[in-house]
């Protein structure tokens, strides 16, 4: 069951950040000002709503599931996991609060742009953060193969 959970939960937390991701960067090159607004609303609600608890349960099951494994691709996992929760905490939850609030209020302006822009550099770090906690899930299970002997050793 822990093992169902983080594996759900770990894709469904990836597919959030690279759809909110793309569909930025998608409607703010092509679409206009009402549906900027109404994009930010969805990636508030119901967005962060899925989001923030698919982090969190991915976290926990992660750190459940490593009590009895050892080894060097563990503890990458483990050292990406405060960075990927603190990044989702402190910069992607308010980003996306304050754009929204900006863009219902009409005010886009170069204030909007550059919390923007740390919103597009902290949700591109995190995704690139959970596909490598991915790819090592992925070896750790035995879903993928490890490519070279010094990786097969340090999945036991
Ligand atoms: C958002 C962060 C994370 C994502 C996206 C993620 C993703 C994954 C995925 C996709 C798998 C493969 C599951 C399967 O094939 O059934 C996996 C397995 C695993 N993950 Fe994570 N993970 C994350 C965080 C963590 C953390 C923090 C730990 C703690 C060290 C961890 C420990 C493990 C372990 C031990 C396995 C192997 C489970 C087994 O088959 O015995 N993960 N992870």
């Amino acid at each position: 069951m822990p093992k169902r959970a983080h594996l759900f939960a770990g894709i469904l937390a990836s597919a959030c950040i690279a759809t909110f991701l793309l569909s930025t960067i998608f409607v703010e090159l092509f679409g206009s000002r009402p549906s900027v607004a109404n994009l930010k609303s969805l990636i508030v609600m119901p967005g962060l709503w899925i989001l923030v608890p698919c982090i969190a349960i991915a976290g926990g099951s992660g750190f459940f599931l490593a009590k009895t494994r050892k080894g060097r691709i563990v503890d990458s996992k483990k050292k990406r996991m405060p960075i990927i929760a603190a990044n989702g905490l402190l910069i992607l939850v308010p980003c996306a609060i304050v754009l929204n609030r900006w863009a219902a209020a009409g005010s886009v302006d170069t204030t909007f742009w550059i919390v923007q822009a740390i919103e597009l550099l902290a949700g591109a770090t995190n995704l690139t953060l959970m596909g490598l906690n991915i790819r090592d899930g992925l070896r750790l299970s035995g879903r993928l193969r490890a490519s070279t002997p010094a990786a097969v050793q340090a999945r036991t």
